[in-house]
């Protein structure tokens, strides 16, 4: 079901499963499978274009944890941020997992470096803030 008041306020459609796949199918396929490679949805809804990478990083025998660890999700709205992790999780409760999901979808306003949801992580493109450490794979840490 469409809620107008979210598409009104927020642009709030998200991009169909077919229109996703077929954007999916134009990348580079060595994307998928060269996991020092990072992906961000900038406004990711309930996450459709990250459950696809996802689901193409798992097809192609990265694990979920280390799929996730690439993973990058910002979204205004606090109910899609929730299906978005929920999505992301395949259903699993693993702490690991959820610590991962937590620190990479973060519910904040793109445009707005002051928004509290930054708080935590630092605006994302404020060059003048410090760099963020990486684990021994160059994968970045969001969150203290
Ligand atoms: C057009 S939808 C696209 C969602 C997803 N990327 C997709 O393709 O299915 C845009 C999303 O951005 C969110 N959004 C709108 N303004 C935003 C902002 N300033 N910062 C973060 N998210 C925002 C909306 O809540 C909505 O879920």
């Amino acid at each position: 079901m469409i809620d107008e008041l979210a598409v009104d306020l927020r642009g709030e459609v998200f991009t169909p499963t077919f229109l996703v796949n077929e954007m999916m199918g134009k990348l580079p396929p060595d994307l998928f499978t060269d996991d020092t490679k990072t992906f961000l949805d900038n406004s990711c809804g309930d996450g459709q274009f990250l459950v696809s990478i996802l689901n193409k990083r798992m097809v192609n025998r990265i694990s979920h944890l280390d799929a996730l660890q690439t993973i990058y999700g910002i979204e205004i709205d606090s109910n899609n941020v929730k299906k978005c992790k929920a999505r992301l999780s395949l259903g699993k409760k693993s702490k690991k997992i959820w610590a991962i999901l937590d620190r990479n979808i973060i519910c904040a306003d793109t445009l707005d470096k002051y928004h509290k949801g930054w708080e935590s992580v630092g605006y994302m493109w404020d060059e003048t803030r410090k760099p963020i450490p990486v684990d021994a794979r160059g994968n970045k840490f969001f969150g203290r």
